[in-house]
């Protein structure tokens, strides 16, 4: 595996492949992976020649420093686990590499509306954040290809948005959510939520499976399925952030007439924000 910190650098090694005619994929991430981030590079390889995986904890999708400051960094782990899947390329840039002008006057990029509701709702400015450092990444990679996971479903969206109106000539392909074996949503935050409470987390996938179900067997009343879901949740001891029905494509509230619904959560634990979701076809 090639690592670069440089984006010339990447790019100059990149021109090469692309001039072989090598299709290239990008797997962002921000590190500290897991298996669920190996599995989109798996996902990445199936379609592409070239895998260029980035890992770039980005400050300016987090809402407070500390929360950026704290999050792990395990360069040397990560390295052992992408080598392992056979990644080819590693981009690790700097904070001056990706924003040699500064957080405070760095040109962003902006979704609205998808980013108001959900987990935009509870974190102002996180999506500018993502989209701002992802459009990067794609300007600096110039992949055909991007695989992005299913877990973050907002951040799914938004970005498939984004490359709409934007005009990137990029695919993104989705990845399932990889979980771990009582089904909790594998996720980088995982290691904050206490031992007393790890065995109660998966509240969150039970309600959202529970709703799933309800819509699929006809029983389309979101509000009262959304609030009983609530209160299951907050019996086991956990505050909800949101759990709600929505438009799959849209993120707006389900209609009756929705073909497509995904069912959305986001809980509280003492130190953690745990999130997951599920989609229904009707
Ligand atoms: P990060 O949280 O590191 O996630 C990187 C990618 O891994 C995202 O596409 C995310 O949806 C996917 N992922 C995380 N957990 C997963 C799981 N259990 N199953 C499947 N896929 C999973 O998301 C980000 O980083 C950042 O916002 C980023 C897009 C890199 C921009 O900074």
């Amino acid at each position: 595996m090639q690592i670069y910190n440089s984006a010339d650098g990447l790019r100059s090694s990149l021109a090469s492949d692309k001039l072989d005619g090598k299709k290239i994929a990008l797997v962002p991430t921000m590190g500290n992976l897991h298996d669920g981030h190996l599995a989109l590079i798996e996902k990445a390889k199936e379609t592409s020649d070239v895998v260029v995986c980035s890992i770039f904890v980005n400050a300016l999708q987090f809402n407070l420093k500390e929360d950026w400051e704290q999050y792990p960094r395990t360069f040397d782990t990560d390295c052992e686990k992408l080598r392992s899947v056979g990644c080819d390329y590693l981009f690790h840039p700097t904070e001056t590499e990706m924003y040699p002008n500064g957080l405070d006057t760095q040109t962003k990029v902006v979704c609205p509306y998808l980013t108001d509701v959900l987990c935009g709702a509870s974190r102002p400015g996180h999506f500018e954040g993502v989209t701002t450092v992802v459009s990067k990444l794609l300007n600096i990679v110039q992949p055909h290809e991007a695989v992005f996971g299913v877990k973050d479903y907002q951040q799914l969206i938004v970005i498939k948005r984004l490359i709409e109106d934007l005009c990137f000539p990029v695919k993104i392909i989705s990845a399932p959510i990889h979980r771990e074996i009582d089904g909790l949503a594998m996720s980088s935050r995982n290691w904050h939520i206490e031992s007393d409470e790890r065995p109660k987390v998966i509240i969150l996938k039970e309600v959202i499976d529970w709703i799933a179900e309800n819509i699929l067997n006809g029983n389309l009343d979101f509000f009262d399925l959304e609030s009983i879901a609530i209160e299951r949740i907050n019996k086991r001891g956990f505050e909800v952030d949101y759990i709600t029905c929505c438009n799959s494509e849209t993120l707006d509230f389900a209609a009756n007439d929705d073909k497509n619904i995904t069912v959305l959560g986001a809980i509280y634990t003492k130190k953690a924000r745990l999130i997951d979701n599920v989609s229904v076809q009707l």
